[in-house]
């Protein structure tokens, strides 16, 4: 796919060393209208050649690559400006001569003095910047032909760091210690747009406009007479893919398939049904009530990866299955896969499965390398897809719903087969106790487990669920300290009630009707309420959980919402909502019979994920 953009647009290549910061970056150059895309740093030289620039990101361990770092050095000698950011600023330090050491550790804000304030990457920018840091390892020496285009100094009297801007124009190659793809580098998007429009020249052709042209020309063309058979689960990801197939091939060789897969939301099936029908996407709105079939794979299954292959599997299946009903033969799959997706399921060799996305699991993958699946957003952001969908002219409150993740609720229904998961589990109540102790909090550690991502590897680990009330910066502050001080924690949640339950244990719990009933009805009372209280749009997303323990001896289970703030849900801080709306719903859904707890899900991502599994 990247390869047809060779030709018509400039790209940049954002060599991913690891950690969320290649994404961020590649979003802020595709905001400068530039392709950017991501590439493993053990792609071969071919890969690199098509692109005008290179960005080095940073990576979030601390010498991951150490002295011997192996990946493709072979771009340091292709003819195109390069720039490293942070651990990429130390690995050009290295590769033309200069010394880097362990240690002159920088962490937060730092005060950039520029040296070179007349150079191209700083240009329209002040003679001191104020940068954010984060690093252990620093450049102490550059090699010949390089100099010193910026120090800093950490505050009144504090001790600075000599390059941390480093160039040779000679060469072309740049580096910087500091993120400039963090909002805490204040002019980091004018350094960005420096290096990508000034040093490489990059002309700005990569519009929305031109990528909806191009994508339904590739459609035209990969479909060619066939039809596509597209599962519109009625999200942004797929109603925006519908739109686009629709304008490419037609309606009338578009069909969409809604699935109930019992994992909806309560009478969402309905509603999105009447939706894609009154778009008017396509002749063709199939509906199937496939509820069983997906309940029945589901029957005693705990694992939470097996949870999410077999809903991926399951689609498959009911989806040929009504294909082979419907008489349509001769399709491609439609898929509204986003670049995220491919990137978190691991298809890279550094990043670690967290999480299998349904559109990958195995029988998709081969189905892809049959050319056999057609997926026009594969190459966008999620900010980026709304932007397409407004192109497209879809109406702004579809755009701009909150993202729900293919495998629905059965994502936020754990499972237990009623034996208390104490892997790790000792060590932590004493340990979260005295943390919370100093914010006026207690504690109870929860003997489940949900997932999480720790230094960019998924964990799999218990909660601590938290009680009292020093305001809510405080028990941020108090999950935060808990987070880093507590080893096997990857999650805290913030008890809404009258007391701290004195036990929670584990009863045995599937993916049952009944049990996904009762989730239904809480997330309808927690979306209502965002809706009627105005903080809906004010929030990325707000899973609600139903986490299988009895409190107190009672066998009715726990609630958990989730609330967050997000900007592309690679990380993620918790939200907080009026009180009034934390009153409504003890009130309400304490009531459901079946819930015997409410909690407020009160972790960043890192470490937590969204969804809890
Ligand atoms: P996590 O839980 O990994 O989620 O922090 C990041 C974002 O992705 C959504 N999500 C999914 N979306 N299929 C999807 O289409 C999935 O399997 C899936 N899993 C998570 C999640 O809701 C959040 O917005």
């Amino acid at each position: 796919m990247a390869e047809e953009h060779e030709a018509v647009h400039d790209a940049i290549a954002v060599v991913d060393f690891g950690g969320q910061y290649a994404h961020l970056i590649a979003t802020k150059v595709r905001r400068l209208h530039v392709l950017a895309e991501i590439r493993q740093p053990e792609d071969p030289l071919e890969a690199f050649r098509k692109y005008r620039g290179i960005i080095l990101s940073g990576s979030p361990a601390l010498s991951s690559f150490g002295e011997d770092s192996e990946y493709t050095k072979g771009i340091y000698d292709l003819d195109v400006p390069i720039v490293g950011f942070c651990f990429g600023h130390q690995e050009i330090a290295k590769h033309y001569g200069g010394q880097v050491v362990h240690g002159g550790r920088e962490w937060g804000p730092a005060s950039l003095h520029l040296v070179r304030d007349d150079h191209p990457l700083f240009a329209g920018l002040g003679k001191i910047e104020r940068v954010w840091m984060s690093h252990f390892d620093s450049v102490v020496s550059v090699g010949p032909g390089f100099e010193e285009l910026g120090y800093t100094a950490l505050g009144e009297g504090g001790e600075g760091h000599r390059f941390a801007a480093i160039g040779s124009d000679t060469h072309r190659r740049y580096g910087v210690q500091f993120h400039p793809e963090v909002d805490d580098t204040e002019h980091g998007d004018e350094m960005i747009a420096n290096f990508v429009l000034r040093i490489c020249g990059c002309r700005p052709s990569w519009t929305m406009e031109r990528y909806l042209e191009e994508q339904v020309e590739r459609v035209r063309r990969q479909v060619g007479d066939r039809s596509v058979f597209l599962l519109a689960s009625g999200g942004v990801d797929s109603t925006v893919a519908a739109k686009l197939f629709a304008m490419a091939v037609g309606a009338d060789r578009l069909h969409l398939l809604h699935v109930d897969n019992g994992l909806m939301r309560k009478d969402e099936s309905r509603k999105v049904v009447e939706m894609l029908r009154a778009l008017g996407l396509g002749r063709h709105v199939h509906f199937v009530d496939a509820s069983d079939d997906f309940l029945r794979a589901l029957a005693g299954v705990v694992a939470p990866e097996r949870k999410r292959a077999i809903i991926g599997e399951t689609f498959i299946e009911v989806f040929e299955r009504e294909a082979r009903r419907l008489g349509i033969e001769d399709h491609l799959l439609g898929q509204g896969t986003i670049y995220p997706d491919t990137i978190e399921t691991g298809g890279t060799k550094r990043a670690d499965t967290i999480k299998t996305h349904h559109n990958r699991v195995p029988i998709v993958e081969e189905m892809i390398a049959a050319g056999k699946v057609v997926e026009p957003l594969a190459e966008l952001y999620k900010v980026e897809v709304r932007e397409l969908g407004e192109q497209l002219g879809l109406p702004r409150e579809l755009l701009w719903r909150h993202p729900f993740p293919g495998p629905g609720l059965g994502v936020r229904l754990l499972c237990s087969d009623g034996i208390e998961d104490r892997e790790g589990f000792g060590e932590i109540e004493p340990a979260a106790a005295r943390v919370a102790g100093e914010y006026g909090l207690s504690t109870l550690a929860l003997p489940i487990r949900s997932v999480g991502v720790k230094a960019d590897l998924r964990s799999y680990e218990h909660p601590v669920l938290l009680h009292g009330d020093p305001g809510w910066e405080r028990v941020l502050e108090a999950a935060g300290m808990i987070f880093r001080h507590v080893p096997g924690v990857n999650r805290c949640v913030w008890n809404v009630g009258p007391r701290l339950p004195r036990e929670a244990r584990p009863v045995p719990a599937g993916v049952t009707r009944e049990r996904l009933d009762l989730l239904r009805e809480a997330d309808a009372i927690v979306m209502d309420g965002l809706r009627r209280s105005g903080s809906y749009d004010r929030i990325w997303q707000c899973p609600t959980v139903l986490v299988p323990l009895a409190l107190d001896g009672q066998g009715r289970e726990l609630i958990v919402v989730r609330p967050i703030h997000s900007e592309r849900a690679m990380t993620a801080t918790p939200a907080r909502l009026p009180e009034t709306l934390l009153d409504e719903w003890q009130r309400s859904i304490l009531a459901l019979p079946g819930v015997a707890g409410l909690a407020i899900d009160v972790s960043t991502k890192p470490p937590g994920t969204i969804e809890w599994e």
